[in-house]
């Protein structure tokens, strides 16, 4: 079968993409953003605001890193859904890439190395790709629960919705979050079907771990000199506490980051279903927050 097929209703033939059969339809988004908006749009903060715009420029790298390591196994893989599920992931990651691409790039405008640190995540992924490929798949599941598991809660928490004060930002953030979860299981499943094991599922959650957190932290320290913050004690204060500190974004996640490690495991063990047609019903609903913003509105269903 191939990755478009024909579906009749009423109206007259439709054609589906392989993505959109599975649930996880790649929606082609255009946000524009400029050098010119609000400066801190995330609770007027240089530690947060600098410290989300480093987590989006391991994105170009990093998604094509798990891309990647998805679509080395995809010959092996038999079930019709989870190849039209892997079909989706793949559009999906590409559209994000190339939104957080334009993000990255608006901080060039700005005097902040966007592109420059893109190089830097492209270097840890050149890392990543030496290991073996089970690794390297093992490592993409790892790191595709942090963001199940960081997007669930972006999407979960309106207090954390309210401190975006550029509202572009915000919206790129939330369609990120949606899909994240639409495809949440696809990495994870696909490494099972290849034989994956739990040792292996481990080590890759620990490297890709250092990687990530690695890359980020890199990211941020050159972020917070670049635009004179690092010694603005008081705000990174504030903003180290918000993030690690009692009651703060880790704290809030660490049970479900930490349930990774159950041999069990898995992804449909945190339910987002129910949240999920409530953001696509939010976003592309007529009138929706990404209504207007979306290229192939058709794609919009799952
Ligand atoms: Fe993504
Ligand atoms: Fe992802």
């Amino acid at each position: 079968m191939t990755d478009v097929s024909i579906a009749a209703n009423n109206t007259g033939a439709v054609r589906m993409t392989a993505g959109e059969r599975a649930g996880i339809p790649p929606r082609r988004m255009d946000f524009e953003f400029s050098a010119d908006s609000e400066k801190y749009w995330l609770n007027g903060s240089p530690f947060l605001t600098l410290l989300v715009s480093a987590l989006s420029t391991t994105f170009p790298a990093g998604e094509t890193f798990f891309v990647d390591s998805v679509r080395h196994y995809r010959d092996k893989i038999t079930d019709q859904k989870l190849k039209d599920e892997v079909a989706g992931f793949i559009g999906q990651e590409a559209m994000h890439s190339k939104e957080h691409m334009a993000f990255n790039h608006m901080m060039d405008e700005r005097g902040l190395s966007g592109s420059g640190l893109e190089r830097i995540a492209d270097w840890t992924v050149s890392i990543l790709k030496k290991l073996p490929p089970k690794l390297q798949l093992a490592a993409t599941c790892g790191m595709e629960h942090y963001t199940a598991a960081f997007a669930e809660y972006v999407l979960r928490n309106q207090a954390l919705q309210d401190l975006f004060t550029d509202k572009k930002v915000l919206n790129l953030w939330l369609w990120h979050a949606l899909e994240e979860n639409e495809h949440k299981t696809v990495a994870y499943d696909v490494y099972n079907a290849v034989g994956g094991g739990y040792f292996t599922r481990i080590l890759g959650m620990i490297v890709g771990s250092i990687a990530l957190f690695g890359t980020v932290f890199v990211g941020h320290l050159r972020l917070l000199w670049e635009d004179g913050a690092l010694f603005n004690f008081k705000d990174n204060a504030k903003g180290i506490w918000f993030a690690f500190g009692w009651r703060g974004v880790v704290h809030d996640l660490v049970g479900k980051l930490f349930d990774y490690f159950r041999p069990g495991f898995h992804p449909l063990d945190h339910d987002t279903v129910e949240l999920l047609e409530e953001w696509r019903e939010k976003m592309f609903a007529d009138g929706g927050i990404l209504a207007d913003q979306i290229k192939n509105p058709r794609r919009t269903a799952a």
